[in-house]
């Protein structure tokens, strides 16, 4: 892969982004619906015959790999709206099997593990290997199926989970705070016999918007959002209608955004009660943030300040931001520091961005980032899906032309971003697969 403008581009492997750097974002940018809802609120339409509709679905693809998964087990999944944006899940499934090609794809597949076993008694559903960014274990998730009387057992690759009888509540006490597996064992929970106590459960606002629409199928859920949830189970869960919450992290993306081309950004349905950290770091930077209405208004005309970012579970400042935020520091005078406690690899974006004049020293989850006067635009790849929107970022200051090429990491989980940017004044275009 080399290129020497736009035009000579060659040898790039997927569709790729070229970037001109050097143009403030001003406008305004549509936030979609919530990724990390969307894909655990599709697998929660297994917990029920009735039909459960789901409306601001984000069109990204790892909703068309949950569709495809859902599909696969025999589930009806309907566009109601015509253009992926609401979707009717429900039927009767004809199997219980989640095959491997399609979990390793997408992690977070492992999602109907909770429900098929809750509703079926029965899942065999293939461990979803590693990714970029980690080993990604998901014993935790295993553990707490177990505590509901899960039969669980590891046979060629697959989770083999079963059942006698209808799960039995129980006690849950999770070592290490984990988003999956929180949402598994909730999801199961709701259709168990008597009462199930999760400590030490995640709290990020995805599980109160899960919990919110499992309540309205008829769910008995209280405490989602805090570190002890309680689920009394119920015999059935019924269908409903539930608006998926907007991306906080998107929003955060685009606030960076803002931010790194010294912008002024209108974000419609950002929330900025979802991203309390993200916005105190902002604004310790000296970037303007406020809120009014259903809108999130970032500014950004001032000398940045440099700051230390330590990513944490929710509350804490979410390690979904901390390859923006990478890049966003890599051109603040000053040295800033990003401690990645997480994950064990999410630094993959740390060679990419020094490709573009960063200058980054990583000594084990500490990153220690020396802010440079501008970088200078390169070929870069994305490693995964966060990485690819910080080199983004990266590319939108970076004098000259950057291309990313990978893109396929980011149309996983960000929604026509060359659309959005561009509306905002952005130098972006993407060059499709083959098309040189
Ligand atoms: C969810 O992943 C999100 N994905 C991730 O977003 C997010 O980074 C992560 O939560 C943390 O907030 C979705 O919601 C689809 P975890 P999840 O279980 O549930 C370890 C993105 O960019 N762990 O909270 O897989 C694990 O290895 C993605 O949108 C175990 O050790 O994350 C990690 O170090 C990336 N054993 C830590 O816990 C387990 O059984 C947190 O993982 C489970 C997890």
């Amino acid at each position: 892969m080399w290129c020497d403008g736009a035009a000579n581009v060659k040898l790039f492997m997927g569709d790729h982004f070229i970037i001109r750097g050097g143009y403030p974002l001003r406008g305004e940018i549509v936030i979609g619906g919530a990724k990390n809802s969307a894909l655990k609120l599709l697998a929660a339409g297994l917990l029920t015959s009735e039909q459960l509709v789901l409306s601001n679905v984000p069109r990204i693809d790892d909703i068309t790999t949950m569709i495809a998964l859902l599909r696969y087990l025999g589930f009806n999944v309907a566009d109601v709206s015509g253009d992926g944006s609401v979707l009717s899940v429900g039927g009767e499934i004809t199997n219980t099997e989640a095959p491997y090609d399609i979990v390793s794809k997408m992690r977070a597949s492992v999602l109907v593990l909770g429900p098929l076993l809750a509703r079926y008694h029965k899942a065999r559903v293939s461990l979803p290997g590693g990714c970029a960014i980690g080993t990604r274990p998901i014993t935790l998730h295993l553990k707490g199926l177990e505590a509901l009387g899960g039969n669980i057992t590891l046979e060629n690759g697959y989770i083999c989970a079963s059942t006698t009888r209808r799960l039995k509540g129980g006690n849950v006490v999770f070592p290490l705070v984990s988003v999956g597996a929180t949402e598994n064992v909730m999801m199961a929970a709701t259709l168990a016999e008597g009462r199930t106590t999760i400590v030490n459960a995640a709290c990020e606002p995805e599980i109160v918007d899960l919990a919110n629409c499992l309540n309205k199928m008829g769910a008995k859920i209280s405490g989602a959002g805090e570190k002890i949830i309680i689920i009394d189970g119920v015999e059935a869960l019924h269908g409903t209608h539930h608006q998926i919450m907007s991306d906080r992290i998107e929003c955060g993306t685009y606030a960076c955004a803002a931010a790194i081309t010294r912008g002024d950004l209108r974000l419609i349905n950002g929330n900025i009660d979802h991203l309390g950290a993200v916005v105190r770091t902002l604004r310790e930077c000296g970037i303007d943030v406020s809120q009014t209405d259903n809108v999130m208004h970032v500014q950004c005309q001032k000398t940045l300040r440099s700051t230390k970012i330590v990513t944490e579970p929710y509350p804490g400042f979410p390690t979904d931001m901390q390859a923006q935020f990478m890049a966003l520091l890599s051109v603040v005078e000053g040295t800033s520091e990003i401690t990645e406690t997480v994950f064990e690899n999410r630094f993959m974006h740390v060679p990419e961005l020094i490709r573009l004049g960063a200058h980054i020293d990583v000594q084990g989850s500490l990153a220690t980032v020396h802010g440079v006067r501008h970088l200078t635009g390169a070929p870069v790849r994305a490693t995964d899906l966060r990485a690819s929107f910080s080199l983004i970022l990266a590319g939108l200051v970076a004098r000259g032309e950057t291309v990313l090429d990978n893109v396929y990491h980011l149309d996983r989980g960000y929604e026509a971003v060359e659309r959005k940017l561009s509306a905002c004044g952005a130098k972006i275009e993407r060059v499709q697969k083959n098309k040189i």
